[in-house]
Formats: structure tokens, sequence, C-alpha cells
């Protein structure tokens, strides 16, 4: 029997082998909970009736029958697919730009996917190619604008997400989605349309366990109607590096009287891309503290940059600036 001593005291090793096991239990147990919030949620039948049917005009004017959605929310599944991020299917359904629209149907949805962006050459190629074999599946209308910041200057996420949404506004999208570069949705059924009341959509990570940290969450992945992105003025900014400008976009909404929405864990799973995480800002909490006095003097009627370059790539549009 294999004994070991520490300080004074003698265990056997099985005695060692059991806490150990225990110690690791709790942690696997206990270590999710800690951090999770249970949240309301739209109960899958009503999801259809809370969207949106808003389209861009170049929609509106085509042939057909409307697509119809019943089945693709209500029959909702994990979809997830690894190949999906190495292998695009049928290219040549997209147009110049990363535009696409359903052909045999009307869709109901007009939708601006809004990706800022600096340096994550590798993901962004995972990204797009799964976004656009996973978004044909939903029978809309979208289009995916890249925001890239060309300056040294820390990465202004919401800055980035102001600029996207004043160039959708221009290609008339009515409905904004603020997407990170690094978060791929897992179930089919997290459609890619906005809800009347703006939406957090990655509510169940699998970094997180597939759990929601905290209720006020609103970072990742949202969806917001424009008119409402507007009516607020847009994001803060002033959030330079990383943390707080998607708390400050959930107090701006709050204090606007919107309230938050979010579809059911299960329609709500996605994947985050591994990567180093990002210097923290050190000043968020600061900025976030006095959030509610600047709403009206900091966001899209502050918004100044240089746009470097526009161009549309194959699978995206491409906003280059200078923040
Ligand atoms: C930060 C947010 C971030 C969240 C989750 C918060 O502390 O302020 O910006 O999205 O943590 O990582
Ligand atoms: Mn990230």
């Amino acid at each position: 029997m294999i004994v070991i001593k520490i300080g004074s005291r003698s265990f056997h090793i099985y005695e060692l082998l059991l806490l150990g096991g225990c110690i690791t239990l709790f942690i696997y147990l206990v270590l999710p909970y800690r951090f999770a919030s249970h949240y309301d949620y739209i109960p899958d039948d009503d999801i259809e009736r809370m969207l949106l049917p808003q389209v861009t005009p170049n929609v509106t004017h085509q042939q057909g029958f409307d697509c119809s959605y019943e089945e693709l929310i209500i029959g909702s599944r994990f979809v997830y697919d690894a190949h999906f991020r190495e292998r695009l299917l049928h290219s040549e359904q997209i147009q110049p730009g990363g535009e696409y629209q359903p052909e045999h149907c009307r869709a109901r949805y007009s939708t601006a996917i809004i990706v800022p962006y600096r340096q994550r050459e590798e993901q962004l190629h995972a990204f797009l190619t799964y976004m656009h074999n996973y978004l044909r599946q939903q029978l809309i209308h979208y289009r995916i604008f890249l925001v890239e910041q060309y300056d040294r200057k820390p990465f202004n996420r919401a800055t980035l997400f102001n600029i996207g949404a004043q160039v959708a506004a221009e290609y008339d999208f009515p409905c904004l989605i603020l997407h990170d570069v690094d978060l791929m949705p897992l179930n089919s059924g997290q459609i890619y349309a906005c809800t009347e009341r703006p939406r957090h959509m990655c509510s169940a990570l699998d970094q997180w366990r597939f759990h929601l940290p905290y209720r006020g969450l609103f970072g990742g992945v949202v969806a917001i109607n424009t008119a409402q992105f507007q009516m607020i003025n847009g994001m803060s900014n002033l959030y330079h590096g990383w943390g707080g400008e998607d708390d400050d976009l959930y107090e701006r909404l709050s204090s606007h009287g919107y309230d938050i929405c979010r579809f059911p864990p299960a329609y709500s799973e996605y994947t985050m891309l591994k990567h180093k995480p990002e210097v923290p800002n050190a000043n968020r909490n600061a900025l976030l503290h006095a959030a509610a006095l600047r709403f009206d003097t900091d966001g899209l009627n502050s918004l100044v940059f240089t746009e470097v370059e526009r161009r549309l790539h194959s699978l995206f549009t491409h906003i280059l600036v200078e923040t």
C-alpha cells in the first residue's frame, strides 16, 4: 500500500485520490451555477409572432411566394458541423458584398450582420464560411458588413458597430445584428431577424458551459431594430479596449424604456473560437458609472471616423476605417 506523508500526517493513496475526485466534482457541479443566472425567454410558440417582418426595398419588389418560417422555428435543432467552417457550399448563390436572398420564396426579413474586426484572419475565414452555410438555411435576406479598424489605437468595438449601423442604414437595412467574429450559432431556430424588443442571442455559450453569467449581459451577438438603435443614439464611442461597452448599451436601452428579450436556451447555443484574452480597459467601470450622463451626447451623433476603403468581397462588404 502506498502511503504519502503530508506534514506529520500519513495518507493512503486512495484517500488522496478520493479527495481529489471530490474536489473536481465539486468544482464541476458548483462553478457553472455560481455564475448562472436564470432568465425569461420567449416560448417557442411565440417566437414567430415576436419577429418584425421588414425588408429592404429590393426584396419587396421581387416576385414569388412569401417564405414560411414556422417549420424552421418550431423544428429548431442542433445543426453545428465543424465541416461548415471549412467548406463553403454553393458559393455561387452568394452575391458580391456577402449578400443573399432565397430564390424560390420572398424573404420576410432583411438583416445586416455587422462584424467589428482587426487581425483575426483565421477566425474570419471560419466565421464567414460557417455563417454563409448556416444563414442560407434560414430563408432570410442578409448581408455581412465587416468593419475593420485600421488605426493602431485600442480596439473600439462600439464605434465600429456605430459605423456599421450607419452604413447598413445607407443600404436600407431595417434590422441590425451586432456580431463578434468568434461566435457561431449552433441551433437552426435562432433566426437572424429582429424581434420587437432588442434580443440577446448568444445566451447559452459553450465557453460558460451554456449558462448566462448575468441577466444584463448584452454582448457577443445581439439583434436590434435599426430605428431603435438610432433612437438610443447608438453605442458609446468612449470604450477603448476590452469590456463595458455592451453593458453601456444595455443601460442605454433600459433608460429609454426598452426591455431586452431572449429565445429559449435550446435556441441560443453558441460556440466560441478560442483566442488570447484581450487587454481589459481599466477605465471601463468609471465610464459605466457615469454612462447615463452621456447617452444624448456620446454615440451616433458624436461619431467621427475616416472611411479608408469600401470594397465588395465575395463573402462580405469590407469597410476599412480609421477611428
Ligand atoms: C464586461 C462585458 C463582457 C462581460 C462578459 C463584463 O464584465 O463588462 O463587456 O461582455 O463581462 O465577458
Ligand atoms: Mn471574443
